[in-house]
């Protein structure tokens, strides 16, 4: 099975924090409006099948169904899934959640979609190479994949790892672990493999005074990647 239960364990463990704009997930939530406007401006989804994989409490699956997509949100922690069940209700959004691998999803769901979004999970599954195999299984022609991730060197092990978690305690401790942080390069050498031909990659880059975010050509530490099916 492509998941690690102790992530899932850990990631269990936070789940009642994922709505807390002032928790763990604060930087998710300050993230969030930079990933609405990256996705916006390469599709409009209005209308489009979302696959949220590796979704969390929603954050993000919220945003694109108020834009009018058609999101399925997975992810492999129950306690998670129920949060974002529950916020999704509370909300008035209609959300199809599942708790589910991609891998154990697409043994029973045969759908494509027109756009995967792959948001810092890649850094928690045990083979990277599977998971990129099997989102190009549910991906239509032209479809859009949008990921992001970590990238791999001192830089990044420093600032996403050590003052992250260790330091400032903005990122809860034992979230990341440092050899599961890929490069750009890496990353497009599994998708051009899977099928997809990679078009954007953009840095994100953390404002330490208010901890927002905005796109930069520094792609050390944090990063998007936008790809498309062939
Ligand atoms: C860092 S969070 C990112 C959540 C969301 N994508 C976001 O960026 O807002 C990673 C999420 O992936 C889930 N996860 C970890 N391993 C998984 C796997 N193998 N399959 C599905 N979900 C997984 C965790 O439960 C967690 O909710």
């Amino acid at each position: 099975m492509n998941v690690d239960k102790k992530e899932i364990d850990n990631f269990d463990i936070y789940a009642h924090e994922w709505w807390n704009k002032r928790g763990p997930y604060k930087l998710i939530h300050n993230l969030t409006p930079l990933r609405v406007e990256y996705i916006q401006n390469s599709i409009d989804v209005k209308g489009l099948d979302i696959l949220d994989i590796g979704c969390g409490g929603g954050l993000l699956a919220e945003e694109l169904t108020k834009r009018g997509a058609k999101v399925t949100g997975l992810d492999a922690s129950e306690k998670t899934i129920a949060i974002a069940k529950q916020h999704a209700k509370e909300s008035n959004l209609d959300i199809n959640y599942v708790c589910s691998t991609l891998e154990s999803f697409i043994e029973k769901d045969k759908k494509k979609y027109d756009g995967i979004i792959c948001f810092e999970l890649i850094e928690h599954v045990p083979d990277q190479e599977k998971l990129i195999l099997d989102i190009s299984k549910v991906s239509k022609k032209k479809s859009k994949l949008f990921m992001s991730t970590i990238n791999r060197n001192i830089i990044s092990f420093t600032f996403a790892k050590v003052i992250a978690e260790y330091i400032l305690k903005i990122v809860p401790q034992g979230t990341h672990q440092y050899e599961k942080f890929i490069k750009p390069s890496e990353l497009a050498r599994l998708l051009e493999l899977a099928e997809f031909k990679v078009e954007d990659v953009s840095g994100v880059k953390l404002n330490p005074t208010d901890y927002t975010f905005t796109l930069s050509s520094m792609t050390k530490i944090n990063y998007f990647m936008t790809s498309t099916k062939k």
